[in-house]
């Protein structure tokens, strides 16, 4: 039984069709918005539950009887980072399609490298109703620290990976590219539409010289003198919230 569930979430995290959920807030957002979940491992069952009924309960009275209960031992072995909530589960991992141009702007982290900023960035895309996340480069924004980082929102909106130039060309057909720079115009967030796709540089480079020679502007968040950057994940923020509060979105 234990070493049943060892190799079930070994596998579990290099299976493309199945995502790991770690702490109960990612098995929470997960649920809420329709993952399949195919296991829930608990320490505490009843502790889950009461978890469930203060912060979630729409799901309150469903976690008790689908988690299997496991050790706290046995809990490190499953994961690296044991969360202090002691749940892990096992999803399936969505089909990824990308969205038709729309009334929501697609965010898209160009190679991004740290997995703590992919999922805080789907989790205030999610927030803030983008339509889509989607990644270049090596990193799979499905990893499970990603999914830790974003709460479990990436069941929220589509996320994926862009697979080469085609799929790039093919997002931005009949969506404005627009580039968020530190080096480009001043922002004006009533002057962004609503089916742009807002493009973000990887965190120690920025955005690359191609995708700055193919975007349509380039635009930069004003920030006091003598201050770099932002924060990768807290610049997508800023120009969410600055684009929502701007516009009269929901
Ligand atoms: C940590 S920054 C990269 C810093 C990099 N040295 C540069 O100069 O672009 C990561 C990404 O966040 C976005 N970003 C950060 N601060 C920004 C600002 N003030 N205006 C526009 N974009 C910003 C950009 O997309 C940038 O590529």
């Amino acid at each position: 039984m234990a070493s049943d569930l060892v190799q079930r979430f070994a596998a579990a995290r290099t299976d493309p069709a199945l995502v790991v959920l770690e702490g109960f807030h990612a098995l929470k957002h997960a649920l809420r918005f329709g993952a399949a979940v195919d296991l829930v491992a608990a320490v505490d069952a009843a502790a889950l539950e009461t978890l469930a009924a203060e912060l979630a309960p729409d799901l309150a009275g469903t976690l008790a009887t689908v988690a299997q209960p496991v050790e706290r031992e046995l809990l490190r072995a499953l994961s690296p980072q044991p969360h202090h909530t002691g749940v892990l589960a096992i999803a399936r991992r969505p089909a990824f399609a990308l969205p038709g141009a729309g009334r929501d702007p697609v965010v898209l982290l160009e190679d991004p490298r740290r997995l703590g900023n992919v999922g805080a960035t789907v989790r205030v895309a999610a927030a803030a109703d983008a339509a889509a996340v989607v990644t270049t480069g090596a990193v799979d924004p499905w990893d499970p620290a990603a999914l830790r980082g974003s709460a479990g929102l990436h069941f929220a909106l589509p996320v994926g990976r862009l697979d080469g130039a085609e799929a790039l060309a093919d997002l931005t057909r009949d969506r404005p590219l627009l580039a968020l720079d530190p080096g480009g115009e001043r922002l004006d967030p009533s002057r962004v539409g609503a089916s742009s796709v807002l493009a973000f540089g990887t965190e120690r480079h920025g955005l690359s010289p191609e995708l700055l020679a193919r975007a349509d502007a380039r635009l930069r968040i004003p920030m006091r003198d003598g201050v770099s950057s932002l924060n990768l994940a807290t610049a997508v923020s800023a120009v969410l919230f600055a684009c929502r509060l701007a516009g009269d979105r929901r």
